[in-house]
């Protein structure tokens, strides 16, 4: 089809060249805004009076008539047109005449694509939000069942101090409250409208460029046409919230892999959520953290693909900008499907408690426990701490844990030991008097629930709020 620029070539271009510009086999997922959009220009065109109200009226029939067309499957999009914006202005001066050829008055691809991939943005920061939330929620209902779950917790991967699985869980969820509060950040980026930028300096037309804004429910306008067609700042934005969502997911993953092995045997995936071994009859794998795991490192590689795409560019547009797209839109599938089937997979995850317990009462994480027992009978912390290494390193030798030496033994360390060491030393007390801020004591994980529960439900309220303005 010949092309809607090419009034000053004398040739055809070259078949490796059209394949190789075109961008229409990944930018076609931008149809809607690209209608929507084109929609709003031709409105405020007429509107106006930059062209005639009947031609606006027939641009946005004859788009709508693509839009359904689109949605029925019955568009043919053409690689020799480039992308989504001259596959549908192509098809629209076809279906109306010299009204379609009116649309582009006053506008460019490059305000055309911003303000797409913008409003593509601000829509996907809403369901990703949404599944954001149900990821949260479902870790607030794992640490909700196990608020008495005794574990180890680790430094070093080494046993540390006791905690329950609803405190690590809670680690969690604290994250993923930062990542929502990202998210909304992105979507600040998303909400500029740079249409009406032009190319690259705006138009001799008297636009309108904050009627457009209004009808695309956008909070701001670009304040300068160079910027507007330039930024690519709320895709890095993007990219780095999903980035260190992934790094999140990643870390679990990683836990649950451990977790999951015979060595811990902490947790059990549900058979629904596990794969096998097409050799080893015994196998379950923990594929899909695996996956989100190895997923990080790719999503990781968008984010640094278009930090280096934009370093050396000048302003305003160039060629180069079209590869902001499959990483952004590669980032956007794999965050969406890891949330979506990591939340069921950590639903029916079984956690088992009974190995959890044994482990924590099998090791020595109560050690700092013993130190702070001398502590509160007057010893300095400096020295219990020696004092206690001390015990721990004899019954090492006795192959015992601390509950097992008798307060005889204890008495050649400190004469401050008295049989109520032993209390001290039971893991739950351990937990339970743990009541700092924050801290893993049963009470406070119950606070930080509740506190959980209010923050999705307000994370719902602005979630609605961001939904009526897409
Ligand atoms: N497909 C292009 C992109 O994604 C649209 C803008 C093209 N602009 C241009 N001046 N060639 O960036």
């Amino acid at each position: 089809m010949a092309k809607l620029w090419g009034g000053r070539f004398n040739k055809n271009t070259n078949e490796l060249v059209d394949a190789f510009n075109a961008s229409i086999k990944f930018d076609k997922r931008l149809y809607h805004e690209d209608i929507r959009g084109s929609i709003a220009h031709a409105n405020m065109l007429a509107r106006t009076g930059i062209i005639p109200e009947a031609d606006g009226k027939k641009i946005v029939q004859g788009l709508e008539q693509i839009l359904a067309d689109i949605k029925a499957g019955k568009f043919e999009f053409e690689v020799s047109l480039e992308d989504i914006h001259m596959n549908i202005e192509a098809r629209l001066t076809a279906a109306i005449g010299s009204a379609g050829a009116r649309l582009h008055t006053a506008r460019s691809r490059n305000d055309q694509v911003a303000l797409d991939m913008h409003m593509y943005m601000k829509r996907e920061v809403t369901e990703i939000g949404e599944l954001l939330l149900a990821f949260e929620q479902a870790l607030l209902t794992v640490a909700k069942q196990n608020e008495k779950t005794l574990m180890p917790g680790y430094t070093h991967l080494q046993r540390a101090q006791p905690i329950t699985f609803a405190h690590h869980m809670l680690a969690y969820f604290n994250m993923l409250q930062r990542d929502f509060r990202r998210l909304q950040g992105v979507w600040i980026g998303a909400d500029l409208m740079p249409l009406g930028a032009g190319a690259i300096a705006g138009t001799t037309f008297p636009i309108d460029r904050f009627q457009v804004a209004g009808e695309l429910n956008f909070s701001e306008v670009y304040g300068n046409s160079m910027d507007a067609v330039s930024d690519r700042d709320y895709i890095l934005e993007f990219l780095s919230f999903a980035s260190i969502l992934m790094m999140h997911m990643s870390r679990l993953s990683e836990e649950i892999c451990l977790w999951s092995s015979t060595e811990f045997g902490f947790v059990e995936l549900d058979d629904a959520f596990a794969t096998g071994s097409s050799m080893m009859p015994q196998k379950k794998n923990p594929d899909i953290s695996e996956l989100v795991r190895g997923k990080t490192g790719r999503v990781y590689g968008h984010l640094q693909a278009m930090l280096v795409t934009l370093k050396g560019l000048p302003l305003t547009y160039n060629k180069d900008l079209q590869e902001d797209k499959e990483g952004f839109f590669d980032t956007i599938d794999t965050i969406k499907f890891s949330l979506a089937v990591y939340r069921d997979m950590l639903l029916t995850m079984k956690v088992n408690k009974e190995r959890m317990a044994k482990a924590v009462h099998q090791d020595f994480s109560n050690a700092t426990d013993l130190a702070d027992y001398l502590v509160r009978k007057g010893l300095p912390f400096r020295q219990a701490h020696e004092v206690v290494g001390k015990c721990v390193a004899y019954a090492i030798a006795q192959e015992k844990f601390l509950p097992e030496i008798s307060l005889p033994e204890y008495k050649e360390f400190s004469q401050l030991f008295e049989q109520d060491l032993l209390e001290a030393l039971k893991p739950e007390n351990c937990v339970a008097a743990r009541t700092s801020y924050g801290g893993p004591a049963f009470g406070e994980n119950a606070k930080q629930i509740v506190k959980g529960e209010n923050l999705l439900q307000m994370q719902q309220q602005i979630l609605v709020a961001l939904n009526s303005k897409i």
